[in-house]
Formats: C-alpha cells, structure tokens, sequence
C-alpha cells in the first residue's frame, strides 16, 4: 500500500514548490528516568568527566562517547543550536512539530536534544507532557520547569527507559548517528501503541536546481568533502534526511508522512518569506561553518587545518553568493506506532484519523 506522502502544503513551513524563483534584483542588501544501572547511562550530576570536554583545534567536543559526534559542544556552537532552533520555527510557521499529538501528550522524548531549546519549549506548551532530553554532552540549562530533565545517554547504546514515550522527537540528527536502523527500532520499541515519532533532518548534498553551482565551486566541492569524509568516519550524511521514512518503514512504521522544505543559503530568492530564511539559512551556516568542517577534514580526509582554513574563506563567498542559487533540503517525517489489534486496510478510517482528516495546512 502506498504511504502518503505531503511534499506540498501550503502556508509559510512548506515552501517545496518545486524551483524557488531566484530574485533577479541585484541591487538587494540585504520524567522518564533511565535505569540507573545501565553502564551506558550517565547523568551530568553524577559523572564529572562528562564535563571535562576534549580540545581539538581549537574547538571542544564531548568526551563521553569520544569521537563518535564529530561536532563541537562549545559556546559558539552551542548559540549557533539555539539560532538554528529559531530558523526552524520560522520555516515551520512557530510549530514544534507536525505530528498531531495530543494536547495532554504524557511521555516525551528527545533524542540528542543539544541545548535543550525544543524540549524547553515543548514542556513549556504541553504542560502535561514530562519531558525527557538526551544527550552526549551536558550543554543543556540547570534551570528547567518540573516537567522537564536532561540526561547524558548514548543513543546508540541499547537504550533503557523504564517506561514506553508516547512522542519520541529527534531534530538535525544527521552526522551523529552510525546505525540508523538500530535507532528506529528502538524508536520503535520505546514508543506505546498509537505513539508517534517524529524527524526534522536535513542532508547533503546540497541541492540546487538550476546550474547555478557547478561542481567546480567551492561550495559543491565542500559538500562532496563533506559526504566523503562523514561516510569515512561511519557518520553518513549523504541523502540521510530523505531516507528516514525507509528506514521508519523497515522498522516497522507505516503511513509515514514526509514534508520537504527548502532553505535557501542566502538571499537569492525572490519570495519575500523566502529570502528571509535565507538571510538566517546564510548566518546559521556561515557561524557553523568551521564547526561542521573541522573534524570531518582532518579527521576523515588527513587535511592540515590551515588548509582547511584557507578553503573556507571561498566557500563562504560561495555561501554568500547570490548567483548560486542553492538550498538545505530539509525533510521532516512523523509516523505513529499501530496496534496489533488494529486491522488496518487502506480505506480504514482509523487509519488515518490524525493524519488525513486534518486539512493539511494545519498539519
Ligand atoms: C546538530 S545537534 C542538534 C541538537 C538539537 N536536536 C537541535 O535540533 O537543536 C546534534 C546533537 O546530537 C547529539 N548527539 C550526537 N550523537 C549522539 C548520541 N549517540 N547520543 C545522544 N546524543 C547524540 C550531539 O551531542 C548534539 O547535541
């Protein structure tokens, strides 16, 4: 049976319309605790090494799980997350999320939550909901409200949560995870009957639908770099946002519902709304830059830093080019966990009941 698939919807959040018309105008300026005894688990509170955090050129990275994330866990990497968290509510029209939950939703998850904004601000508006974030790093605030707590958990270790969630979340994920199998199935396996899960992701390699970025500029040759040295280190970035609903279906998800957005890298679009989101697109990129070349450079491709350096300064003309008419794709899936008890047919109208039966610009 065919899954449905919303590629096109209207509203600010869905902006997959097929081409984005470049602006031709170039006179612009522009409480779900672990279970304490597993060995995988470790709460900030209890290890202090967790927060002795590893140095490497420059910049810090988590010491728990050493090497597995390839991202810094510094200052400046930590406002870039908290930026990204607000360029993702803009393109998303202020939503957390897509899947329709409940407003009373119990049992929350958010599977490596960085610095904790989206689970902040999702225990702030359900406050029903006991939120659980997790994370390698503890760069998450001290001061959280009562139905919110941070943890320091591997994903990829057997997870060992006591209780089954009733939403699972997982945002810009793509980079840290080696095994994306095992993550769905214990996606699945930690979420009660009806539950859903839910992904916002974003991969490369960097899409661009009008010649304007042939492989000879910096930037194609940076997100090339970027595939081959993530793939070397097993943390796949290339097409992952556009395979999590195979991998949702393999783990025994159906009815995935997929939307696709695009974020322009600067200004280059004509739509107002559009060039907005690229003004942030090109300010969230141009402050992560260095943070998401770092490691996958020297670590997965042997270059000198200084090199990489050297290459960065024509990358970020290319990102703030506004000839070259490129985009993030970004791709969001949600799906929620059927009962065996359900026979479920493709005319079923329990099947859809959250799903379709909502306009979909209120999805
Ligand atoms: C790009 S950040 C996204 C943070 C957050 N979800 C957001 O959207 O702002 C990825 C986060 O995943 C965390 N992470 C990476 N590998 C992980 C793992 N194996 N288990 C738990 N968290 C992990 C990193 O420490 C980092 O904070």
């Amino acid at each position: 049976m065919a899954s449905p698939t919303l590629a096109i919807c209207t509203g600010p959040q869905s902006n997959l319309q097929g081409r984005i018309v470049p602006d031709t105008d170039d006179g612009y300026s522009s409480s779900n605790p672990l279970d304490s005894e597993d060995e995988s688990l470790y709460t900030a509170s209890v290890s202090s090494s967790i927060r002795a955090y590893r140095e490497e050129n420059g910049r810090t990275y988590s010491s728990f799980k050493e090497g597995s994330y390839l991202f810094p866990n510094d200052e400046t990497e930590n406002d870039r997350l908290d930026m990204q968290h607000a360029v993702f509510l803009r393109s998303l029209g202020g939503k957390l999320c897509l899947a329709p939950i409940p407003k009373d939703v119990q049992d929350v998850l958010d599977i490596g939550t960085g610095t904790g904004l989206w689970a902040l601000d999702f225990a702030d508006e359900y406050p029903s909901a006991q939120v659980t974030g997790t994370d390698l790093s503890p760069i998450q605030p001290s001061y959280v409200p009562p139905n919110l707590s941070f943890l320091v958990d591997d994903a990829e270790a057997e997870w060992r949560f006591r209780d089954k969630f009733d939403f699972i979340h997982g945002r810009m994920l793509t980079g840290s995870l080696g095994d994306w199998d095992n993550f769905y199935r214990q996606c699945y396996d930690n979420l009660k009957p009806g539950a859903y899960l839910e992904m916002q992701d974003t991969q490369l390699p960097l899409g661009c639908d009008d010649g304007t970025m042939p492989p000879t500029t910096a930037l194609a040759q940076w997100s090339s770099n970027m595939i081959e040295a993530c793939k070397k280190l097993n943390r796949p970035f290339h097409d992952i946002g556009s395979s999590h609903k195979a991998h949702m279906e393999a783990a025994g998800f159906v009815d995935v519902v997929e939307v696709e957005h695009k974020w322009p890298m600067n200004t280059w679009p004509k739509d107002e709304e559009l060039k907005q989101l690229g003004a942030w697109t090109m300010v969230n990129m141009l402050q992560g830059l260095a943070a998401f070349s770092l490691a996958p450079s020297t670590r997965g491709l042997g270059w000198e830093r200084e090199k990489l350096e050297r290459f960065l300064v024509d990358v970020r003309k290319d990102v703030r080019d506004r000839k070259i008419h490129t985009y993030w794709l970004r791709s969001q899936q949600f799906s929620n966990k059927f009962t065996n008890s359900i026979t479920r047919t493709p005319d079923d109208p329990r099947f859809f009941r959250h799903i379709c039966s909502q306009p979909m610009n209120e999805l």
